[in-house]
C-alpha cells in the first residue's frame, strides 16, 4: 500500500495469486468488510462478464473488486458503473492513451475494449447493503492470450503503448481517481458526473441498436438518465430509457 494516496479505498487490500472471480469472493466477505476493501487477483479462473459471459483473465491484467457501502437506493446503483468508468478514463489518459466510454460500461481505446466493469449489489427494498464494483483491465499482456472470438474487438494497454506499465502504480492511480469520483458521487449532484461521462463517451449522438433479453430497439442515443440509463430516441420520435442491454453501434 505504500504510495497509495487514498482515505477510503484500498485501506484493506486482499491479494490472491488466483481466484475464480474477485467479484464472487468480494461478495462473500462484503457483509462484514470495511468500505473500500479491495480484492485483487493475478489470475481469475472463472472471471465473469456481464450477461453471463466469461471474462478471460490472464496473468498481467488487473482483476479487481471494490466493496462500497454508500447510503443510496438500489435504483441508483447503476450510477456507480458510470463512476467506475470515469476513474478508468482518467487513469488511462494519465499514461497517454485516448480512451472513450461506451454505454453502459465499456472503456474503449481505438474502438476496442480495454476494460469492462461489472457492478453487483446486495440490497433491501429501499437501501443498498453493499455494492461490489468489479474492474477488469487489460494491462500487461498480448491480445493473442485472448480467445479468437473476442480478440479483434479487444486491446490491452501494453499492446496500445508498446510497453509494459507498472501494475502497482496503475492500481494506485485507479483507486485514487475512483475515490475522488466516489466522494463527488456521495456529496454532489449526480448531473455533473453525467456531464463528464457524456464528454468522455462516444455513444451519445450515435445510431444504435439495443438488444435486451426481451426486445430489440433501434434509434439514436441522445443522453444518459439520472439513474445511469441510456436515453434512446426511437425512429418514431418517442424516447425511452434503457436501463440495461447490449448497445451496438450501427
Ligand atoms: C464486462 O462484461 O464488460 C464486465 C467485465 C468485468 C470483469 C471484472 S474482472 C474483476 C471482476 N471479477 C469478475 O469476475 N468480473 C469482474
Amino acid at each position: 500500500q505504500a504510495g497509495l494516496e487514498t482515505d477510503i479505498l484500498g485501506k484493506d487490500i486482499q491479494h490472491f495469486m488466483e481466484l475464480e472471480s474477485t467479484n464472487d469472493y468480494a461478495k462473500t466477505i462484503a457483509g462484514d468488510a470495511k468500505e473500500g476493501t479491495v480484492v485483487v487477483a493475478e489470475v481469475q479462473k472463472k472471471g465473469r462478464g456481464r450477461r453471463g459471459f466469461d471474462w478471460v483473465s490472464p496473468q498481467g491484467g488487473i482483476w479487481m473488486s471494490i466493496v462500497l457501502k454508500p447510503s443510496i437506493a438500489p435504483a441508483d446503483a447503476s450510477r456507480l458503473t458510470l463512476v467506475g468508468g470515469l476513474a478508468v478514463i482518467d487513469s488511462l489518459k494519465a499514461i497517454g492513451l485516448n480512451p472513450s466510454l461506451k454505454w453502459p460500461n465499456d472503456v474503449l481505446v481505438n474502438g476496442k475494449k480495454i476494460c469492462g466493469i461489472l457492478t453487483e449489489m446486495e440490497a433491501e427494498i429501499d437501501r443498498v447493503e453493499y455494492i461490489v464494483l468489479g474492474l477488469g483491465i487489460n494491462l500487461n499482456f498480448n491480445t493473442d492470450m485472448l480467445p479468437k472470438e473476442i480478440r479483434d474487438g479487444s486491446t490491452t494497454i501494453s499492446d496500445e503503448l508498446g510497453t509494459y506499465v507498472g501494475r502497482l502504480e496503475f492500481v494506485h492511480s485507479l483507486l485514487y481517481n475512483l475515490e475522488q469520483y466516489y466522494i463527488h458521487f456521495k456529496t454532489q449532484p449526480f448531473e455533473e458526473l453525467m456531464e463528464r461521462w457524456i464528454d468522455s463517451s462516444d455513444t451519445i449522438g450515435r445510431n444504435v441498436r439495443i438488444v435486451t433479453p426481451s426486445k430489440m430497439m433501434k434509434g439514436r442515443a441522445i443522453g444518459i438518465t439520472p439513474s445511469g440509463g441510456l436515453l434512446l430516441q426511437k425512429n418514431d420520435g418517442s424516447t425511452e430509457e434503457i436501463m440495461s442491454g447490449r448497445c451496438i453501434y450501427i
